[in-house]
């Protein structure tokens, strides 16, 4: 799609990009006695600069599949079944469930990177802003120099709207919101095709979200990728995303625009999200206008 015709997919009529991620047929256990089916046979599409929305009840498996598109499953979670691929911009087609060593760490954060639930928590206290960021590039661009990776800590969290000068803080200096965009930083900060950001801004108060969710369409707008966007709200997410995809109880029950999941949803299960939380007033893109009238960074 031509993201800046359709920022918001808030017209609905959404022109998609070739996919980039896709997911068919996915099944992910926990081999636990009893074991849990917690993803079953889950497809999904991401296409290059979208936002997909994913969107279901607490349990359903949004973070099972999440781990499984990054290849992040740890035992007892096991892929049982599917295929995942990842369509590069250099043209190649990768098998991701095949990768393993070099190639598997080179898709995970250079690629695909994820904004873990909860994860402006996971800030290591002890470590200064500047600290963490440089780790991801000595960890993944070793031959960097000092000085380079030092200018580029200081431009991603200028990119996410935070005082450069904040470098120097440790988390407990930060709000929560200032949290969770330097966690943003940490996933854009080797230029991913695909973010992966689970429930992102549940823990934020609303004017938070907001400040944060119009960053996101920003950074999106600007740097094209695209985004897998994890929350229990169906309500933000028609607001946000060009497409959504609901889950529940490890299946994928629908799929489509988010106009269409709006106007005509098609799976009672959806109906029943719409519902069940307060009226939805106003036209979709209320909440990213209204946003933009409050200003200012959250
Ligand atoms: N380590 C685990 N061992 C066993 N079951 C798990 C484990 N982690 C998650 N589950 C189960 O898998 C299902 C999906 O969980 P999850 O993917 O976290 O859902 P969501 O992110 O939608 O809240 C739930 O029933 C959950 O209890
Ligand atoms: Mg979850």
């Amino acid at each position: 799609m031509n993201p800046t015709n359709n920022p918001n997919g808030v017209n609905g009529a959404v022109a998609l990009g070739e996919p980039v991620l896709t997911a068919r047929d996915v099944s992910i256990e926990y081999e636990v006695d009893p074991p849990v089916k917690a993803v079953r046979g889950a497809s999904i599409t991401l296409h290059r600069g979208e936002i997909l929305g994913l969107a279901g009840e607490s349990g359903c498996g949004k973070t099972t599949l999440a781990y499984g598109l990054n290849r992040l499953l740890k035992a007892p979670a096991l892929m049982t079944g599917g295929e995942v691929v990842f369509h590069d911009a250099s043209g190649a087609d990768i098998d991701v469930v095949a990768l393993d060593g070099e190639s598997l760490r080179k898709y995970r954060w250079d690629k695909v990177s994820m904004v873990f639930q909860g994860s402006m928590n996971s800030l290591n206290p002890v470590m200064s802003v500047r600290k963490q960021l440089a780790d991801v590039f000595l960890t993944h661009r070793p031959a960097m120099k000092r000085a380079e990776r030092e200018a580029r800590c200081a431009e991603l969290l200028s990119l996410v709207g935070v005082d450069p000068a904040r470098l120097s803080s440790f988390p407990h200096e930060l709000s929560g919101g200032m949290r969770q965009r330097v966690m943003i930083a940490m996933a854009l900060a080797l230029d991913p095709q695909v973010m992966i950001m689970d429930e992102p801004t549940t823990a934020l108060d609303v004017v938070v979200q907001r400040g944060i969710i119009r960053e996101i369409m920003r950074l999106r707008e600007r740097l094209g990728f695209a985004v897998i966007f994890i929350t229990h709200d169906l309500p933000l997410l028609i607001e946000i995303s060009d497409r959504i995809a609901i889950m529940l109880d490890g299946e994928i029950v629908e799929q489509g625009a988010s106009e269409q999941i709006y106007r005509a949803p098609g799976h009672p299960y959806t109906r029943r999200l719409l519902s069940s939380f307060p009226s939805l007033r106003g036209e979709r893109g209320d909440f990213i206008r209204t946003g933009a009238a409050m200003g200012g960074a959250a």
